[in-house]
């Protein structure tokens, strides 16, 4: 054991350091070696559009490059090809998935996302897989990942509020999130970790088939929606999902996270809250 000299950190000093990185988000020690996120954010931007927005634009006819003097050593580039293959076996362990419990079951399975490895639980869903109506938010937090279902801190409480203010509960509604695994710290899911779980969320919605898909929040819009807009351009805009071969009209609705940070644009949501009731009315959803 090595002897503590003068220059060491006593206890003390350690544990507030300690302190300090949790109280900044830093909840979690996740891996020795160093990550290119440039290179696996390009990577796993370009699976997320070849999943559900657009194929991939056409490569330029390959050109002779005449000789160079010098030979360049290209760096290997490993991510994009990792991204690949991740998403490849997540698209085909979403497939092969018949019911949601067969797709709770593949994602226990999964290991292709990291997120797995520093979470507590699976975060799979809450509310009624026969809803008409499902809801989609960013990520668990502590409170989801500690108790294992959706929307069950702050966040959730505000969102039963915005239900309840039309009628709806959570045995009226599917709630599930972009990621199923809390990331560390409460951080923004990365495009890498979105884009392994987007198979399953897909595969998730297609199960469900509800008449209308709610995207709560910029990172449940971005990754579901073609489209990079700001939320505030965004909310109380519809879309038309489509997934499995068939269409299902989605509403980008505020996060009530950010309602939270910002009660002011409670009134905005209450706005969202009822063009959704307006368009229940209008496909005859009524409980
Ligand atoms: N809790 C969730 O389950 N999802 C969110 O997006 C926020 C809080």
């Amino acid at each position: 054991m090595p002897i503590a000299d003068e220059t060491s950190p006593d206890a003390s000093a350690l544990a507030q350091l300690l302190r300090w990185y949790a109280d900044m988000g830093v909840d979690a020690a996740i891996d020795a070696a160093a990550h290119d996120r440039f290179a696996e954010t390009a990577a796993a931007k370009t699976a997320i559009r070849e999943q559900i927005h657009e194929p991939r634009p056409p490569r330029p006819p390959a050109t002779r490059q005449p000789p160079t003097a010098a030979p360049h050593k290209a760096k290997p580039v490993v991510a994009p090809l990792a991204a690949d293959v991740v998403v490849q076996s997540a698209a085909e362990a979403a497939a092969s998935a018949q019911n949601l419990d067969e797709l709770r079951a593949k994602l226990l399975a999964f290991d292709g996302c990291g997120l797995k490895a520093t979470a507590t639980q699976l975060v799979f869903a809450d509310g009624n897989p026969e809803a008409p109506i499902m809801f989609v938010g960013e990520a668990p937090g502590a409170d989801e990942d500690r108790i294992g279902r959706p929307f069950v801190g702050r966040a959730g409480q505000l969102l039963d509020k915005m239900l309840a203010a039309i009628e709806l509960d959570r045995s009226k509604v599917y709630i599930a999130n972009i990621v199923p695994w809390r990331p560390p710290g409460n951080r923004t899911p990365t495009p890498l970790e979105a884009a392994a779980c987007l198979p399953f969320l897909r595969r998730q919605i297609a199960l469900v088939n509800p008449k209308i898909l709610i995207c709560l929040g910029k990172p449940s819009c971005h990754t579901l929606l073609p489209t990079k807009d700001s939320m505030m351009r965004l909310h109380g805009r519809w879309f038309d999902y489509d997934v499995d071969g068939f269409t299902i009209l989605a509403l980008a609705m505020l996060h009530p996270a950010y309602l939270l940070r910002t009660p002011a644009q409670k009134g905005l949501a209450w706005a969202d809250l009822r063009a959704l009731a307006k368009k229940m009315k209008t496909l005859g959803i009524n409980f």
